[in-house]
């Protein structure tokens, strides 16, 4: 039943026992990531402060086709053939040399092989997986890494005097660091190491990424507490010991976040093995890799990994930095937010339900002064939260008359029900005549 081949991208591909790529994927690969590289998105909003927290001396680079071979994704990286990740219930496959990423450690090896030594890669990847609120099975990676040649671990030599530097900053921020795992809870150093060069790329790689966790989590954290009235409670990183077969020691960082530990990343120092079969076997270093939607989903409070995916502009409008002139029901000005660092950022959820746009036309009173807030103000008190935005659409003044007119359409739309035409047209009619009361309007 199985086609013979199947064409990805414009290339053709054998198919196998292992070919599992269903149509709902396929229509949805690129030849390069989008959305980290879409303007306004939150996961580019997150890319852009990842890459600008590491600094300039990391080169960003934008993958290309999530179509990798199996070498690539898991032999080179030191993943052995029954590890459970492999298994086609866990990865997509092209056929059983062939699959999608799982992971942007996939781009390791070229990435050393053509001579990049400090590196951020951003890839969209591809697993199978449970279906929630939290998980799909296509989302985004940043892997960083860093490699040095022996002589720059030399006593004060750059490695050492780029830690001093990095740890001089930290020193100063309100932030606290727990860092009791040892060695060989964290699989210890590889055995063909010096181990001093290798606590040094440690330090190095501790060092670096405590400063990116501080810059994505610091102030929004200290905002936090601030609302809170908690005053200045450090952030709490924690480096805890993990197992990957292409790193060791490896670490994951988990920050305190909102009353729960979340785990941020995953590093270590990178297999010799990794780094001799990108013929750079003279260097030695460290990598990481994170997902960005887990660490936007908290940091801007998006509540459904579905929503990335969505073009709606009650979505993407929130990560604009152009202000508009809509009034939210939420309350308040939306201007007001929109303005704010993206850093600090919160989603104001929106509603699923259809909306129902009703206008209402009119003349000015000649008479006394008109201010859209006291509009405004009248459709909250009638409609109250069944209301999700006004906005002005017509403003003109009439050539003869010198009368002016204004158009408003109003939305209602309920945040957990579909609304009846009846209660909309009601709700409707009386904003109208209250309009007409209270602001002396003269309806067109
Ligand atoms: N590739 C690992 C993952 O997806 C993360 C990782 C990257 C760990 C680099 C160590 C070094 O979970």
């Amino acid at each position: 039943h199985l086609p013979t081949t199947i064409t990805i991208l414009g290339k053709e591909y054998p198919t196998d026992d292992y070919t599992n790529i269903p149509d709902s994927i396929l229509s949805r690969l690129a030849p390069s990531p989008t959305l980290p590289y879409t303007s306004n998105h939150p996961l580019a909003l997150l890319r852009d402060q990842i890459e600008a927290s590491i600094g300039p001396n990391y080169t960003p680079i934008q993958a290309t086709s999530p179509v990798v071979s199996t070498e690539l994704n898991f032999d080179d990286l030191g993943i052995a053939a029954d590890h459970p990740g492999r298994s086609p219930t866990d990865t997509y496959y092209v056929n059983r040399d062939t699959c999608l990423r799982t992971h942007t450690s996939a781009h390791e090896v070229q990435t050393f092989r053509n001579k990049h030594e400090r590196w951020l890669l951003t890839a969209d990847v591809y697993r199978r997986d449970e279906i929630d609120a939290s998980h799909y099975p296509i989302f985004h990676q940043v892997e960083g890494a860093a490699i040095f040649a022996h002589e720059d671990y030399a006593p004060g030599g750059k490695v050492e005097r780029e830690c001093i530097e990095m740890e001089r900053k930290l020193a100063g921020a309100n932030f606290e660091i727990e860092d009791v795992v040892g060695l060989s809870e964290a699989g210890g150093y590889q055995s063909h190491h010096d181990p001093r060069e290798a606590a040094l790329a440690v330090r190095h790689l501790k060092a670096t990424l405590n400063g990116l966790a501080l810059d994505l989590f610091g102030e929004r954290h200290a905002f936090d507490a601030a609302q809170k009235g908690g005053g200045s409670e450090p952030l709490r990183v924690r480096w805890i010991p993990a197992f990957f077969p292409f790193t060791s020691p490896s670490y994951e960082v988990e920050v305190w976040f909102r009353g729960k530990w979340l785990e941020i990343l995953g590093s270590g120092v990178v297999q010799q093995k990794t780094l001799d079969k990108a013929g750079v076997p003279d260097r030695l270093g460290w990598a990481f890799g994170l997902g960005l939607e887990r660490i936007a989903m908290v940091l801007y409070s998006i509540p459904d990994i579905r929503l990335f995916w969505t073009k709606d502009p009650r979505f993407l409008g929130q990560f604009a930095s152009a202000p508009t002139n809509q009034v939210s029901a939420a309350g308040g000005k939306a201007p007001s937010t929109k303005a704010s660092k993206p850093k600090l950022l919160t989603f104001k959820p929106y509603s699923k339900y259809p909306p129902c746009y009703k206008d209402v036309s009119f003349w000015l009173p000649q008479e006394r002064k008109f201010h859209e807030n006291d509009l405004f103000e009248i459709v909250r008190d009638r409609v109250g939260d069944l209301v999700e935005d006004v906005v002005k659409i017509d403003d003109f003044v009439h050539p003869k008359t010198k009368k002016q007119s204004l158009c408003y359409r109003i939305n209602y739309r309920s945040m957990d029900r579909s609304l009846e035409n009846e209660e909309v047209n009601q709700l409707h009619s009386d904003v109208l005549n209250r309009l007409v009361d209270q602001l002396a309007i003269e309806i067109r």
